[in-house]
């Protein structure tokens, strides 16, 4: 009894109720609350330390802020009077008022973000602006058709890239990678097929692709020049050569990670292709942030139409 009679005083309370209500539909600080129900900060803060001293919400520290939000293991009774007090009051126009208020006040935080951030959003975090995401929607974009992965290494990529193609090959001349590859596409259901061969001798017949990948692995391969004459002779008429490696540079680092080349030169690349695609194109990406700034190239090579 002593329990249900603290619900009821806590609960018999007008602030404390609207003060639920806004955390029921998003955790907030402070200082939001106190914009959202035009109460005073002080009045806020003594129906937070109540309510969090009974158990009913908590508050997680958030900068020299704290963001309150209702627990999901309040006291039983606590939680069931909070149920009824909660259908009972949940039409009052109080609450709708608190609601269009709560929603002024999101709106008005989205336009300050955006507007902060403003020329300089490539530095900051925004959830879920990974470039892994937005190399899945662009992905959605693409299509690669008949598409063979040359050093596809153990299939990192291989969901992202079979996504975009009506036939995915991955194919790399380690057994160990090939071995990761064919578990890690099991695994996810992925329709892969995996070859262990080296790109200097592709074991396919000519025009058998739409698309031939490199991604950061020709800095891996023997013969450059090959491999890319190899890619040539398998793409179809009309298909295309995508390779993304290092600019030619000279950092030791390299050699850490395997490198038998120390990036290309972009004239190269052009010249290896032309005997097949005479307009090949290059593109240099930006340097990485972090040392050495090791920087991409992107070679892009179509094979005219018959
Ligand atoms: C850095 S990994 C890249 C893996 C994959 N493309 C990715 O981005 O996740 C480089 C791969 O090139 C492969 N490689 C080495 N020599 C090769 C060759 N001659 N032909 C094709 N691939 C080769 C290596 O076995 C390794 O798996």
């Amino acid at each position: 009894m002593p329990a249900c009679a603290a619900a009821l005083r806590l609960l018999a309370d007008e602030s404390r109720l609207r003060i639920l209500h806004a955390l029921e539909r998003e955790p907030l600080t402070v200082a939001e609350l106190t914009t959202v129900l035009g109460l005073g900060q002080s009045s806020v803060s003594g129906h937070l330390g109540k309510l969090k001293q009974a158990g009913l919400i908590h508050d997680v520290a958030e900068g020299s802020a704290h963001r309150y939000r209702l627990r999901d293991d309040a006291p039983p009774a606590l939680r069931a009077a909070w149920q009824a007090a909660r259908q009972l009051s949940r039409e009052d126009p109080v609450l709708a008022a608190d609601r269009a208020a709560l929603a002024a006040l999101r709106a008005q935080s989205s336009r300050d973000w955006v507007t902060r951030v403003a020329g300089s959003l490539h530095r900051e975090y925004a959830p879920g602006r990974t470039w892994e995401s937005v190399a899945y929607a662009v992905a959605a974009a693409a299509r690669l058709g008949r598409c063979l992965d040359v050093g596809a290494g153990d299939g990192a990529l291989a969901g992202l890239l079979a996504s975009a193609a009506s036939e995915l090959v991955c194919l790399d001349p380690s057994p160990a990678m090939v071995a990761a590859g064919r578990a890690r596409c099991a695994e996810s259901g992925l329709p892969v097929s995996w070859v262990e061969a080296a790109g200097e001798r592709l074991p396919f017949p000519a025009a058998r692709f739409d698309t031939v990948l490199l991604l950061q692995s020709l800095q891996y391969v023997e013969e450059p020049r090959q491999v890319l004459a190899e890619a040539g002779r398998v793409l179809a008429a009309g298909g295309r050569l995508i390779v993304l490696t290092l600019l030619a540079h000279r950092h030791a680092e390299a050699a850490r990670y395997g490198h038998r080349h120390f990036g290309f030169r972009e004239r190269d690349l052009a010249a290896w292709v032309r005997p097949w695609s005479p307009a090949a194109r290059t593109v240099r990406l930006p340097p990485e942030p972090r040392p050495p700034r090791f920087q991409s190239l992107l070679l892009i090579a179509d094979k005219p139409h018959a």
